[in-house]
């Protein structure tokens, strides 16, 4: 079987077919950034417009490269939520109408499920069941992972995710849209041990995460030192470090409480090099395993929607006819593959 997958959750078109044989057959992504770095963040109208340009040209040049027609594909999948909703619309119309005019089901994956399951695509996937620490734009998650569509919620961010941080905190630092990547880049070149940020909500029980606060710790920084180019780099130093030894005090707690021993870290944050060689180290003198995907499969892509998208076919797990989206949608909601059998 093959899955046409299609990602417009945000600012990213993306468009992957996945064979449950021979695996990932091709994997097209276009991404908007040009169309809203002078707004200095994404303009959700922006975004669905573009994607409503971008998305069928993309299937058409996905289907030519891979030698494949519409009569190849058995299932459609595309991101149903949670998104901005006018961009979500435009990936599940198109992606619901192909999948009615090619006589196929249609998939209505969760974005999240998507980045969870990405590390499935690399060579050495993880086993299950497993910890899994969620670090996108929008969410900040700790879940225990038992099977597909079995998750366990131990805790979440109160406020701004972990990569919404790195991005406010980015801005502040006078560095573009997106924020996380670049900041991390200047955090190479920052002086450690000048600047501490606090460690939020580690010094009282639980998984839960709270970041908006190190943005105005920034802030302040940032009034009373000046903006020089030493300071800046010093500044996202020590945020970059802060986040990530928060996260690193919160999986170990996770990984403590549920007794298992692998730790599986996916969304776009998990791309940042210091987070995976700190949380490698960690793993490393547990005893325990650590799993991640290549980068390009961290941020959002159509690749890990069609992964899932091929999951959730396999046990018959299709959309009704209607098309919908949501906007706002929890990953513990999702029916087990196992329950469906
Ligand atoms: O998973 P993703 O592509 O989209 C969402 O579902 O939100 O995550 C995007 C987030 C952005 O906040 C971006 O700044 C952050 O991931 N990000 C990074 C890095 N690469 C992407 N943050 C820190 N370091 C990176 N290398
Ligand atoms: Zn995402």
């Amino acid at each position: 079987m093959r899955v046409l997958g299609i990602e417009t959750s945000c600012d990213e078109t993306g468009v992957a077919i996945y064979d449950e044989h021979q695996g990932l057959l091709a994997n097209q992504l276009y991404s908007q950034v040009k169309i809203h770095a002078d707004y200095g963040g994404v303009v959700p109208e922006l975004a669905s417009r573009d994607h409503v340009r971008k998305t069928v040209p993309l299937i058409l040049e996905t289907l030519a490269q891979t030698g494949l027609q519409a009569t190849d594909i058995d299932g459609v999948a595309y991101t149903a939520g949670p998104g901005l909703v006018g961009a979500l619309m435009v990936g599940a119309t198109i992606g619901r109408a192909l999948a009615y005019a090619w006589k196929v089901p249609a998939i209505a994956v969760h974005h999240m499920e998507g980045h969870l399951l990405a590390p499935m695509l690399e060579p050495n996937p993880p086993m299950f069941p497993f910890v899994a620490l969620l670090v996108t734009g929008g969410h900040t998650q700790l879940i225990v992972v038992t099977s597909i569509g079995e998750y366990q919620l131990l805790g979440e961010s109160i406020d701004d995710a972990a990569g919404e941080a790195f991005d406010k905190t980015a801005k502040l630092l006078g560095l573009g849209y997106p924020g996380g990547p670049m900041l991390s880049l200047m955090a190479q070149r920052g002086v450690p041990g000048r600047y501490t940020f606090p460690r939020p909500m580690t010094n009282r029980p639980g998984q839960d995460f709270s970041f908006s606060g190190l943005k105005t710790f920034a802030a302040n920084i940032i009034r009373t030192s000046g903006n020089d180019e030493q300071t800046r780099a010093d500044i996202a130093h020590a945020f970059e470090d802060a986040v990530v030894e928060t996260l690193a005090i919160k999986c170990r707690r996770a990984l403590d409480q549920t007794g298992l021993q692998r730790l599986v870290i996916a969304g776009g944050v998990s791309a940042n090099y210091t987070l995976r060689a700190n949380l490698t180290n960690m793993m490393h003198l547990r005893g325990g395993e650590i799993f991640y995907a290549r980068p390009e499969f961290c941020t959002d892509n159509g690749a890990m929607i069609a992964y899932a998208g091929m999951a959730r076919l396999q046990i018959g797990a299709y959309a009704d006819l209607s098309i919908s989206v949501r906007p706002r949608w929890s990953m513990e909601e999702l029916p087990a593959l196992k329950r469906l059998n």
